[in-house]
């Protein structure tokens, strides 16, 4: 059997995520000629359709969400290798059907039984498929191996996680599951490893003598839109801090790891992890900011008297000798004025000492014009590097001018950017883990994330594609900073009139 052969079992074969993300990631990579030669899809739904009803709708889906224009060759070789089973996964007697289904197809010719499970469901199912697929003998392995791949969320915090994990590993060892993140699978979040241990010149600045601070933030235009009922639950720390904006945080400030293996990343970035300084009741008030969009409430799913947060801005530091005292300000939120990530790293300016503690300081006056060094890795919509400059403006004075040095990856021409789903895909079929969140990296982030006293956050609200509550402005102001990615905006002054 060829080690990347597999059969493919999606459970929420008609779900959102299946059709908008799922398909279309597929039908590139058959496009795109990388897909094993006997791959196969088995997608599980409750409904009562048929296979072409099936591969109908997914073709409607693909139209609508594909980043490449469909091309009939490959969506037809695709189609043809997918088969809808209808039944419904809550009930275990239900699992022998889906066993002998399987074990009819993998004995046909071209089946193979490598067996991907791609969880692609509310996670209170998690535990009832697992437990289903185990009950039933379908991980039975025989030379073949099997996969899980599971979705966020995964637990609302570490108590709950630890529960779904000892769930699963009950039939999956850690080595076989693949949690994912999909901004893992984001180019230039992969990028940030390249750039940083690529090039020579930038480690020996990564850290707390050069850099001043570093700001990671995620902005969305769109509100809610139809998932308010799992929204609604969660809230943006859990949904967008816990997992996407603390995994680009441990990337941009790990160590290097001793060798670019999956393990090794992942156990720079369990170190980075384990030495964030948690919060305080402090802290939690002075550093942590909560928003909510004005029109929240009115959105359909949304509790009339909703206290969940839609924006998240909070301040960070790092414990360890690399990162002392520089702050980290990450930010997340919905209806912005635009949909964009990037994490900024500002160094210090010229007039700062950046001397090793004990040696003379030489520093710098500011000349007119100049401003702090900017390093921008662009993550979306552009894709790409900025690096801002200080030199000499053409002229008989002395002079600065700001030269912005840019590199545009995504607007080269052909430059196709392949969609994380498409990578992240690919790296299960192939078994790379690189990019997928182990158990120990996602116990710490809920670790970290519990520690804020929720209690102590104030809830501010900002106006819908407004630049986010002045307090988010704030935090930076009282450090005498600002957000690289939004103007500054300030609080209005209160009306003194009488
Ligand atoms: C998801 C969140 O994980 O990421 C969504 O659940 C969010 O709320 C989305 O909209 C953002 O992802 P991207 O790739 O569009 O930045």
């Amino acid at each position: 059997m060829n080690e990347l052969s597999c059969t493919m079992i999606i459970f929420g074969a008609t779900g959102d995520l299946t059709r908008r993300k799922l398909i279309p990631a597929l039908h590139q990579l058959q496009y795109g000629g990388h897909l094993p030669e006997d791959f196969q899809v088995v997608a599980i739904g409750r409904r009562e359709i048929t296979q072409e009803e099936y591969r109908e709708d997914l073709f409607h889906a693909m139209v609508a969400y594909t980043r490449i224009l469909i091309d009939e060759d490959s969506w037809e070789t695709l189609a043809r290798r997918i088969t809808y089973y209808k039944m419904d996964l809550t009930k275990t007697e239900e699992y022998r059907g889906l066993q002998t289904f399987l074990k009819e197809r993998q004995h046909g010719e071209n089946f193979s039984c490598n067996q991907l499970f791609y969880l692609a469901m509310a996670p209170e199912f998690f535990t009832v498929i697992v437990d289903g697929l185990k009950d039933t003998g379908i991980l039975e392995e025989t030379g073949n191996w099997n996969r899980l791949v599971l979705e966020k969320p995964f637990g609302k915090d570490l108590a709950s996680a630890k529960v779904l994990n000892e769930n699963i590993q009950r039939a999956f060892r850690e080595e076989q599951i693949f949690r994912i993140d999909h901004y893992l699978g984001k180019e230039m979040i992969q990028n940030i490893t390249m750039l940083r241990f690529q090039n020579t010149i930038f480690e020996p600045l990564w850290n707390s003598r050069y850099i001043d601070n570093i700001q990671i933030s995620v902005s969305e235009l769109d509100g809610v839109g139809s998932r308010a009922p799992y929204y609604d639950q969660t809230g943006a720390l859990r949904d967008m801090v816990q997992n996407h904006l603390l995994q680009t945080l441990a990337i941009t400030a790990m160590d290097p790891p001793k060798t670019m293996e999956a393990d090794q990343i992942r156990d720079a970035k369990v170190k980075l992890l384990s030495e964030l300084i948690l919060f305080t009741e402090e802290t939690s008030k002075t550093n942590v900011v909560f928003g909510q969009y004005e029109s929240y409430k009115n959105e359909i799913g949304v509790q009339e008297n909703s206290v969940t947060e839609t924006f998240v801005a909070l301040k960070l530091f790092i414990d360890n000798a690399r990162w002392r005292g520089v702050p980290f300000y990450l930010t997340t939120g919905k209806k912005l004025p635009e949909k964009s990530a990037q994490v900024t790293v500002e160094f210090k300016a010229p007039n700062q000492c950046v001397q090793p503690e004990g040696e003379p300081c030489q520093v710098f006056d500011m000349q007119p014009g100049s401003q702090v060094n900017i390093l921008e890795i662009k993550i979306q919509p552009k894709e790409g590097i900025s690096l801002r400059l200080n030199t000499k403006k053409p002229s008989v004075i002395s002079e600065t001018v700001v030269a912005e040095m840019e590199y545009c990856q995504s607007c080269q021409n052909n430059f196709n950017t392949p969609d994380a789903y498409e990578k992240l895909l690919l790296d299960v079929i192939h078994g790379d883990s690189t990019r997928f969140t182990r158990w120990d990296e996602l116990a710490l982030t809920w670790y970290f994330i519990d520690s804020i006293h929720l209690d102590q956050v104030p809830l501010c609200e900002y106006e819908d594609l407004g630049r986010g509550p002045w307090e988010a402005h704030e935090l930076l102001e009282r450090d005498q900073r600002k957000w690289w990615h939004v103007e500054t905006h300030k609080k209005e002054a209160p009306n003194e009139d009488p």
